[in-house]
């Protein structure tokens, strides 16, 4: 009995060879507020938490990692389309760019603010471009979900205690400092005033 093995082997070899030629790779970074290294719920470390109220940076990574000039490229996230999730802070979730060469990257960022806490869907950004006139479409590896947190969560799993001291040591000077300065311009207005009158 024939092998067909062989063929297959071949078959799969071509498929993998041609997707292989997809030359525009496309990466999403979402990245909310500051935070040292905090273990998540999930057991993962997570850098830059993306909480409710607060502007998250979504950046968008094209590379061109083929060996011919990339064209007429056209790139769409919709994940930031729902407005009941999601306020567009600054930028726009498209953009356009005539060309990318070889080994270059360009990239588009905007930012939002989620109106939301729990997992939104996260949709590829999908790109349409030209190599040498032909059509091609590159997605971004999907991340499934975005996990929004709360304020809450955030101050208590992300934001360290060397950050809250900062922030009341902040707040206290300022407290502090304010009605110091009025009673030091104050005293010496009316220190200006004696000596005027001398
Ligand atoms: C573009 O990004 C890729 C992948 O991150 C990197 O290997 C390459 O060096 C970058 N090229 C330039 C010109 O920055």
């Amino acid at each position: 009995m024939p092998s067909f093995r062989p063929i297959l082997l071949l078959l799969v070899a071509c498929l993998l060879s041609s997707t292989a030629q997809a030359s525009l790779i496309i990466s999403k970074e979402v990245s909310g507020l500051p935070s040292r290294l905090a273990l998540s719920d999930s057991g993962r470390y997570e850098r830059n938490p993306v909480v409710r109220g607060a502007d998250a940076t979504v950046t968008l990574t094209l590379f061109n990692a083929g060996d011919k000039l990339i064209e007429n490229v056209v790139i769409v996230d919709k994940s930031f389309k729902d407005t009941a999730a999601y306020t567009l802070v600054s930028g726009k979730p498209s953009a356009k760019f005539a060309s990318i060469a070889v080994n270059a990257n360009r990239t588009l960022t905007f930012v939002v603010r989620p109106n939301v806490v729990g997992g939104v869907r996260d949709y590829p950004a999908v790109a349409e471009y030209t190599v040498e006139k032909t059509p091609k479409t590159a997605y971004s590896a999907s991340k499934g979900a975005i996990s929004i947190i709360s304020q809450r969560d955030y101050a208590a799993n992300f934001a360290q205690n060397g950050d809250k001291w900062t922030l009341f040591l902040l707040a206290s000077v300022a407290a502090a400092g304010i009605p110091f300065y009025l009673h030091q311009t104050a005293a010496e207005g009316i220190q200006g005033d004696k000596v005027k009158a001398q």
